[in-house]
C-alpha cells in the first residue's frame, strides 16, 4: 500500500470538503472538535463578559436566536445589515427589534483570529443562546453545530413572526408551520422568563380594549393598574415598559406562575391559559421547574434544527455575505 503523502491524501481531503459544502449536512455535536476546539470557550467568555457589563444582553440574545430561526431557519439572516439595495431583516417591523448584535460581532472577530473561515455566525448565535440561558440559572445542553450562514435577509420576512396580539390558534399555526408542536409553543414561550417589553407591544390591552371591555378581561385587575402607570397616555418615555416576569434576569418557571395569576404581559402569553390545548402545559411547568427545563432543552434543540437554504456559507463578517 502506498504511504500517505501530501500528494495522495490531497484528493481525498478535497473530495470531503466539496461534499460537505454542497450537501445539506446534518448538524453534529462534535462538528468543531478537530477544526476549532476552542470555539465554544471563546463564545462563552465573550457572552459572559458582555452580560456582566450589560444585564440586558442575555434576554436580547435569546430573542435573537428565536427570530433568526423562525425566519429562513437558523442561518444568521438576522445579523445582516441593510444595504443600498436591500432592507434587511433587522430593519423590518416590528419596530422594537432585536439588539446586542455587537456581542456576536465580538465573538466572530475573536474566532476569525483563532480559526479563520471556520465558525458560522448561525452557530455563534445558537451557542450564545444556550449560554445566556445557562448563565441566568436555566438548563445547559449540548448544541448541535454545522449550520451555514444564509445569503438572504429581507425586512419583509419579519411579518411572518408571531405577533404579541395573536390568539392561541394563530400561535399554534405559526409554530406548526415550522414543525413545532403545541407543547413546543408553550415551552418556548417560557423564554419570556427573561427580559423586558416596551409599552407599544401590550398597551392596547390597557385602555379601550374592545367594544365590550375597556381592558383585556383576561388580565389581573391590579396588574392592569400597574401597567397603566408604567405606560401612561400620552407617554413621552420611549423606553418605558414592563419586565416579562417578576424575576426577569433569572431563567426560572416564574413566567408560568404569572400567567396563572393573570399577569402575562402580552395577549399571546395570557392566551396560553385560556385554551384547553395549552393550559395543562402551563400548569405543569408552573408546578415543576425541572420539567420546564427538560422540555425547554428539547424544544430549543428543535428550534435550532430549523434549516434555511442549502446554499449557505461561513460568513467572514456576520453583517454581510462574503
Ligand atoms: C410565541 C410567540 C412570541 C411572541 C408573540 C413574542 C413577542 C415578543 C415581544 C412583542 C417582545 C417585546 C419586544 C419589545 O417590546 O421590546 C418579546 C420579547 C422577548 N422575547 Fe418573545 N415572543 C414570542 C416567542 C418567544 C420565544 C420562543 C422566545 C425565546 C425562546 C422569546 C424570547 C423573548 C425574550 C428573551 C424577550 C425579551 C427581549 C429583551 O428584553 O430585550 N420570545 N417577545
Ligand atoms: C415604526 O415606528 C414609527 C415611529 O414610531 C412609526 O411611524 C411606524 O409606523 C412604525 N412601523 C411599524 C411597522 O410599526
Ligand atoms: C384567532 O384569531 C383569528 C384571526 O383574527 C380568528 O379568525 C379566530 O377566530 C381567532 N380564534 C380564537 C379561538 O379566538
Ligand atoms: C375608543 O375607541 C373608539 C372606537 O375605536 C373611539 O371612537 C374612541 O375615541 C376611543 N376612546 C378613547 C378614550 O381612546
Amino acid at each position: 500500500m502506498a504511504p500517505l503523502s501530501a500528494e495522495n491524501i490531497f484528493p481525498i481531503i478535497f473530495l470531503l470538503l466539496t461534499t460537505f459544502s454542497v450537501s445539506k449536512a446534518e448538524l453534529h455535536a462534535h462538528y468543531y472538535d478537530q477544526i476549532c476546539p476552542q470555539f465554544e470557550k471563546i463564545i462563552s467568555e465573550t457572552v459572559l463578559k458582555a452580560s456582566k457589563h450589560d444585564p440586558k444582553v442575555p434576554a436580547r440574545i435569546l430573542r435573537m436566536f428565536f427570530h433568526d430561526c423562525f425566519i429562513r431557519g437558523c442561518d444568521a439572516s438576522i445579523l445582516m445589515d441593510s444595504t443600498a439595495i436591500n432592507q434587511a431583516e433587522k430593519d423590518g417591523p416590528p419596530n422594537i427589534s432585536v439588539r446586542s448584535f455587537y456581542v456576536i460581532d465580538e465573538a466572530k472577530a475573536k474566532l476569525e483570529l483563532a480559526c479563520p473561515r471556520t465558525v458560522s455566525c448561525a452557530d455563534i448565535i445558537s451557542i450564545s443562546a444556550r449560554d445566556v440561558v445557562a448563565m441566568s440559572g436555566g438548563p445547559y445542553w449540548n448544541v448541535l453545530k454545522g449550520r451555514k450562514d444564509g445569503r438572504v435577509s429581507k425586512a419583509s420576512d419579519t411579518t411572518n413572526l408571531p405577533a404579541p396580539t395573536f390568539n392561541v390558534s394563530q400561535l399554534i399555526q405559526s409554530f406548526a408551520k415550522r414543525g413545532l408542536t403545541v407543547k413546543d409553543l408553550v415551552t418556548l414561550s417560557g423564554g419570556h422568563t427573561l427580559g423586558f417589553s416596551h409599552c407599544s407591544s401590550f398597551e392596547a390591552r390597557l385602555r379601550n380594549f374592545s367594544s365590550l371591555h375597556d381592558t383585556d378581561p383576561s388580565m389581573n385587575a391590579e396588574f392592569v393598574l400597574d401597567l397603566r402607570k408604567k405606560c401612561p397616555k400620552p407617554n413621552h418615555n420611549h423606553n418605558a415598559g414592563q419586565f416579562l416576569d417578576s424575576t426577569a434576569s433569572v431563567f426560572d418557571n416564574d413566567y408560568y406562575k404569572q400567567l396563572l395569576a393573570g399577569k402575562g404581559v402580552f395577549s399571546s402569553d395570557q392566551s396560553l391559559v385560556g385554551d384547553h390545548r395549552t393550559k395543562s402545559f402551563v400548569e405543569a411547568f408552573a408546578k415543576d421547574q425541572g420539567l420546564f427545563f427538560k422540555e425547554f432543552t428539547a424544544s430549543m434543540l428543535k428550534l435550532g434544527n430549523l434549516r434555511g437554504s442549502t446554499n449557505g456559507e461561513v460568513r467572514l463578517n456576520c453583517r454581510m455575505t462574503n
